[in-house]
């Protein structure tokens, strides 16, 4: 029997557990971080539904509780303290189940803390045994005791995992886990593992059968993503030519690449692709040469801003968006001014900011030259005050223009309006018939309202 069938077998142990109880289980799942994270959750809740649980927001009703955890920032570490403290009750009063997982849990000063403060979860699992799942859960449900399960080696990539998708025009697909890079800054390779990439017939495969499902836009995911080096020495740039061949998607989006692996063969491809998106995450961290080897990059301002260059030039309108930390250890202002030049010369469509975080085991963590938290706040705020003026100017180029628009759905603040979102990920908001859903409609922009657009269908 392969892992996954022996998987299958536990959901199936479980299913049959919750159907002898004659309930209906509901399960809540709160998910922290970056959209690997939110493609693994999509995993678990394909899990915990076969399963027999329906899903719930609320989670004073769920008799599973599930939190999927980040490390990348302290923020969420904070956010999943607070949280544990609020099912605390849940857990006593009605016995429902906790189970922790994600990135934080291969941290151990956190499950320790975790032990000591909230000892009352019932599960905690890493990021190398998520595909092991439904058999811990088992365990727990059968003995009532608490379960431990956290690998330090790199787990393997499984296929076939159940997935309950959250979208139904998008989907994201990840090819690659892990990073090899360590930037100082940065937890993630301590907590992900060392580069695997997944083999380019299981994604081929699974990006058609989801085309064969409707599905008209995919992400392609990994840490590192254009370091992806499948079997056989396909390349990121020769599996994007693979997946442009895939018949009903439309759109194919990437994240998040890193600069210095974002070769001349991937620029051909983008470039010579209708279907790949016009728009690149480029992640900058810095705009200074001397942060950036200090953070190690292995780029310079210079070699960022010449291909950005290069990129402009082979890919015509192409756009940028970008992560940004400001704060980093050793950063003077002229480093951070030299930040804010990038940002004015080359006019991101979207700038994801962030104030450097220390991170318990990474080398910036023990540098001695931390910044007062006072200015950080204040560069991240002249950083903001720049990218939002940015995107001011930005949204005024859109007025009167003819975007392609991928219609996802109605819009949340008002059912009788449509919305999508344009290649450069725009929203766009416009008036049509719901059947329009899933098509590609080209709309006339005409009016900006900061955050989105107001547009027109044009027949
Ligand atoms: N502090 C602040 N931001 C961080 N990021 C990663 N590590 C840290 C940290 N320690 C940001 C980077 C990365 C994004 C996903 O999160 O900008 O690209
Ligand atoms: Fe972290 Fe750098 Fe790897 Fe991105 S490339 S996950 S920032 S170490």
């Amino acid at each position: 029997m392969s892992i996954i069938e022996e998987q299958n077998e536990y959901i199936n142990k479980i299913k049959k557990y919750n159907e002898e109880k004659n309930k209906k289980f509901k399960y809540y799942i709160l998910t922290m971080g970056c959209q690997l994270n939110e493609n693994d959750s999509e995993k678990l809740c394909g899990m915990v539904e076969k399963m027999g649980y329906e899903k719930t927001d609320n989670p004073n009703e769920a008799d599973l509780i599930l939190f999927n955890t980040c490390c990348v920032r302290e923020n969420a570490e904070d956010k999943l303290f607070g949280k544990l403290g609020e099912v605390k009750k849940q857990k006593e009063e009605k016995g429902a189940i906790i189970a922790i997982g994600g990135c934080m849990m291969q941290e151990k000063h956190i499950t320790d803390k975790i032990n000591k403060s909230y000892p009352y979860y019932d599960l905690i699992f890493g990021t190398h045994t998520l595909y092991r799942f439904p058999e811990d859960l088992y365990k727990v449900i059968l003995n009532r005791k608490k379960q431990e399960d956290i690998l330090d080696i790199d787990g393997e990539i499984y296929e076939g995992l159940p997935i309950k998708r959250s979208d139904n025009q998008k989907a994201s697909v990840a090819i690659m886990n892990g990073c090899n890079n360590f930037c100082t800054y940065c937890i993630v390779p301590y907590v992900r593992g060392r580069e695997r990439s997944r083999k380019p017939e299981d994604i081929i495969n699974e990006i058609t059968s989801l085309a064969s499902e409707g599905y008209k836009e995919i992400t392609l995911l990994g840490q590192n993503v254009n370091s992806y080096n499948g079997e056989n020495g396909v390349t990121f740039a020769k599996l994007l030519e693979k997946i442009v061949k895939i018949d009903g998607i439309e759109r194919i989006r990437f994240i998040s690449p890193h600069p210095k692996d974002f070769t001349d063969d991937v620029i051909k491809v983008i470039a010579e692709n209708e279907k790949i998106c016009k728009i690149i995450h480029l992640p900058l961290q810095s705009g200074s040469s001397n942060v950036l080897k200090a953070m190690n990059r292995r780029y310079s301002k210079e070699q960022y801003l010449n291909l950005v260059e290069k990129m402009k030039k082979q890919i015509p309108n192409v756009l940028f968006s970008t992560d940004i930390i400001v704060g980093f250890p050793g950063e003077t202002e002229e480093d951070f001014e030299d930040t804010l030049d990038v940002v004015e010369k080359v006019k991101f469509e979207q700038v994801y900011m962030f104030i450097y975080s220390r991170r318990v085991g990474t080398p910036a963590d023990k540098m001695e030259n931390q910044i007062p938290e006072e200015i950080k706040h204040k560069r991240f705020d002249r950083l903001k005050e720049l990218v939002e003026k940015q995107t001011e100017i930005n949204n005024e180029k859109y007025l009167g223009t003819i975007q392609k628009v991928l219609v996802e759905g109605t819009s949340k603040n008002n059912a009788e309006m449509l919305t999508g979102r344009t290649e450069s990920n725009k929203v766009v908001i416009f008036e049509g018939e719901k059947n329009l859903i899933g098509t590609t409609k080209n709309i006339e922009i005409i009016e900006n309202c900061l955050w989105y657009l107001k547009g027109k269908i044009l027949n």
